[in-house]
């Protein structure tokens, strides 16, 4: 039997508040970190996740500390400070790096202002950049060659992908550029025991993809070779899978979680 398990390991998730941040934050709590720590713009939903990640693993049986530390990460100093707290509220200890804070834009090319590409690759690139940059010096000095430290950068299947039917310009860049950031990290971070490899959902529904999947869901679905939407257990078994000491050899992979539908394009019926 194997037990995957993140026993005693400290967490950050960016975006942690909803969505598949808040999936990640959740299977990381309910199977051994000791610490998460989640972050996102607004306070109140930070504190909202947070009182629900204390309930949840209450509930389980378990203990884990849920710290919530709200800030824009876009904005440099915010970041750094948000590093700095963390840093203090954990005790200098950080075991997993979950990038995941991202956004989307999509408009026809005529209407897409370039403000919105420049918004979007704020975010999902340099906001990334800028997150693994201030912590990857705690993460060096937690791994072991035996169980690396994780960073986890959540990608796209649209990194993979091509034929947007919808003007999601910068995301589509955005989402390239992070798959690729992070397979040379892995071969520079590799030697220094942290492991760097990005998640590529297909569509799984939240707030971000909501409006997308109100008109192009059905057909989503039914091009889909599982015949269905992402759900938060498939994302929560391939991060705790990638987090957890038996998947220490991979390292540099883009994983997608899609039921294969990237082999399958809807694109090209819209
Ligand atoms: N849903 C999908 O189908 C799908 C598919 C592929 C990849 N993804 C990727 O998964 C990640 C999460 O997306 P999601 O679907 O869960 O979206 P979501 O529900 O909109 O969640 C985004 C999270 O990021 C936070 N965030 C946004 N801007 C931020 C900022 N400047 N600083 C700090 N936190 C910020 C949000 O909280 P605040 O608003 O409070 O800041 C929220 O917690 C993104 O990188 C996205 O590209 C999603």
């Amino acid at each position: 039997m194997v037990d995957y398990n993140v026993n005693g390991k400290v967490a950050v998730v960016t975006g942690g508040s909803r969505g598949l941040g808040l999936y990640c934050a959740e299977t990381l709590a309910l199977n051994g970190a000791s610490a998460v720590v989640i972050t996102s713009r607004k306070a109140k939903a930070c504190e909202e996740a947070k009182q629900y990640l204390e309930k949840v693993t209450r509930e389980a049986g378990k203990s884990c500390k849920i710290i919530s530390l709200p800030a824009d990460i876009t904005v440099e100093e915010e970041c750094n400070k948000f590093y700095e707290d963390t840093a203090k509220a954990v005790g200098g200890k950080v075991d997993i790096l979950i990038a995941n804070a991202g956004a989307s834009w999509g408009a026809p090319l005529e209407d897409h202002d370039v403000s919105a590409v420049k918004k979007v690759l704020n975010l999902n690139v340099v906001a990334v950049f800028h997150t693994i940059k201030l912590f990857a010096p705690l993460l060096e000095k937690s791994g072991t060659k035996e169980d690396a430290s994780r960073i986890l950068i959540m990608s796209s299947i649209a990194s993979i992908n091509v034929n947007d039917p919808v003007g999601t310009y910068g995301y589509l860049a955005s989402k390239a550029g992070v798959s690729h950031l992070g397979k040379n990290l892995a071969i520079q971070f590799g030697p220094k025991n942290i492991n760097v490899n990005s998640l590529a959902p297909g569509f799984f529904p939240t707030k971000m993809s909501n409006g997308l999947l109100e008109v192009a869901g059905p057909l989503m679905i039914e091009t889909n070779p599982k015949g269905r939407l992402g759900v938060k257990e498939d994302i929560q078994a391939a991060t705790l899978f990638l987090c957890a000491k038996e998947s220490n050899y991979i390292n540099g992979i883009v994983l997608p979680i899609d039921g294969g539908a990237h082999l399958n394009p809807p694109a090209s019926k819209f």
